[in-house]
């Protein structure tokens, strides 16, 4: 891409990706044909949908739709092929532990944001009084019946919650998972899941509760606005002085964010399903932390960082949620940003201007970010293993080049 460019204009969001992928592995509970509307068209989708085929079920993609067919036998295996493509393939195990009785998927492993363990879901599930066992790289679960019982989360962990939340919607009684998160995503697969016939109340809040059933029946769900996209493009139009509206999503979903971006002297306009956000002046510099929802989410924090690296003064950015988040950094540095990282502190000293550089994409947020840096810096910047963003943003390029963004994809 060639900058520096203000993003400006208006762009529409797709569903979103962390609700997506969560609600397809529900699906599997689901014995009949769930539909589920607003689909993303990113690559991760189609890796759960293979994962979904290889377990046995039946999906079937027209445009924006998916519908998943559970209602045959089932596997009990996600193999490592699939599961090492992508980390929310463990999102499987509550599913297959409620509808089978067992389980076999392969262990996730780290990934460039941080080791991502799930002693967490493990510990919660044998509450629940699963039977684990783990040889070759790989978890094996086993279980009469889910039951019933109280889990107190260590940490609100977004990936646990929905795998206790899913194990407890068919379990034997009553479930009660203490310091939940709270994500929208949540919200969202609880609203599935009770259009489908559960029970379940306080999704949103700290304490979930969840009555189990008998059996579940198929539904039609219209999936969220992806928050983290909506974050991005309102993100982008504060980094390159712009003025874009984002259409199609809850504005209460990115609170947060968009508190931080005024704190930085952006003019914000909320109305029920959009947001307009303008930037005329220089980015004045601001602290922040990132934290579980409603907290600023650490998806969101790489493209902060851009923002922040061309802010009047310096900036401290704390990351609390995972641990190695900071590895773009040397890539940001490249294009002439000062930023310094001090364990989970980075210290930004803002530049007039960034100026460009090739550029290496470690992961899905770290590129959208750095394509972000090359719209805003000096010159002609080109990002490579941009495959990454393809994996969470439906039409990015698309979507930029509609808001004026000089920038093409080169084989
Ligand atoms: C989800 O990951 C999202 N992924 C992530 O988005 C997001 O960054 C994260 O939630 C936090 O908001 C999907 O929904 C597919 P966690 P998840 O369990 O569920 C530790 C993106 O770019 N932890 O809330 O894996 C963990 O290591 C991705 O779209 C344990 O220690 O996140 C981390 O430090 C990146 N043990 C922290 O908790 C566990 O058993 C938060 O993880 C589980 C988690």
């Amino acid at each position: 891409m060639h900058g520096p460019r203000p993003l400006e204009g208006t762009v529409g969001m797709a569903g979103a990706k962390n609700s997506a992928l969560k609600l397809m592995a529900a699906s599997l509970m689901v014995p009949g044909e769930v539909v589920l509307e607003r689909a993303p068209q990113i690559t991760d989708v189609d890796l759960m949908a293979d994962v979904l085929r290889r377990l046995g079920a039946g999906v079937e993609r027209d445009g924006d739709v998916l519908t998943i067919d559970s209602s045959g036998e089932l596997l009990e295996e996600a193999p490592y092929e699939l599961v090492r493509k992508m980390r929310a393939s463990i999102q499987v195990l509550g599913p297959l532990l409620a509808r089978l009785g067992r389980a076999r998927v392969s262990m996730p492993g780290g990934d460039a944001i941080g080791s991502r363990p799930i002693d967490l879901h493990l510990d919660g599930l044998e509450r629940m009084g699963v039977k684990f066992s783990s040889q070759h790289g790989y978890v094996e679960g086993v279980v009469d019946r889910l039951k019933g019982t109280r889990v107190l989360l260590e940490f609100p962990s977004v990936g646990a919650t929905e795998n206790l939340l899913m194990a407890a919607v068919t379990a034997e009684g009553t479930t009660v998972i203490e310091n939940a998160a709270r994500e929208p995503e949540i919200q969202d697969l609880a609203a599935f899941f009770q259009a489908c016939g559960a029970r379940i109340s306080g999704a949103g809040t700290p304490t979930i509760e969840i009555e189990g059933v008998d059996g579940l029946s198929p539904t039609r769900h219209r999936i969220i606005s992806d928050r983290i996209e909506a974050g991005t493009f309102a993100i982008g139009a504060a980094a390159s002085r712009g003025d874009v509206t984002i259409e199609g999503i809850e504005p209460l979903h990115i609170e947060l964010p968009l508190q931080k971006l005024e704190e930085a002297g952006a003019e914000v306009t909320r109305s029920d399903s959009s947001v307009r956000v303008r930037m005329s002046a220089r980015p004045r510099s601001i602290d922040l932390v990132t934290l579980p929802y409603p907290g600023f989410p650490t998806d969101l924090q790489p493209m902060m960082m851009v923002m922040l690296a061309q802010a009047g003064g310096s900036s401290i950015l704390t990351e609390n949620v995972f641990e190695s988040r900071f590895l773009f950094v040397d890539e940001l540095n490249r294009m002439g940003s000062h930023i310094r990282v001090e364990g989970h502190h980075a210290v930004i000293r803002g530049v007039e201007r960034l100026s460009s550089a090739p550029v290496q994409v470690p992961d899905i947020r770290a590129g959208a970010a750095l394509v972000l840096g090359g719209i805003c810096a000096e010159g002609v910047t080109e990002v490579y293993d941009s495959g990454h963003i393809d994996r969470g943003y439906e039409d990015f390029v698309e979507k930029l080049q509609a808001l004026g963004a000089d920038i093409e994809v080169r084989a």
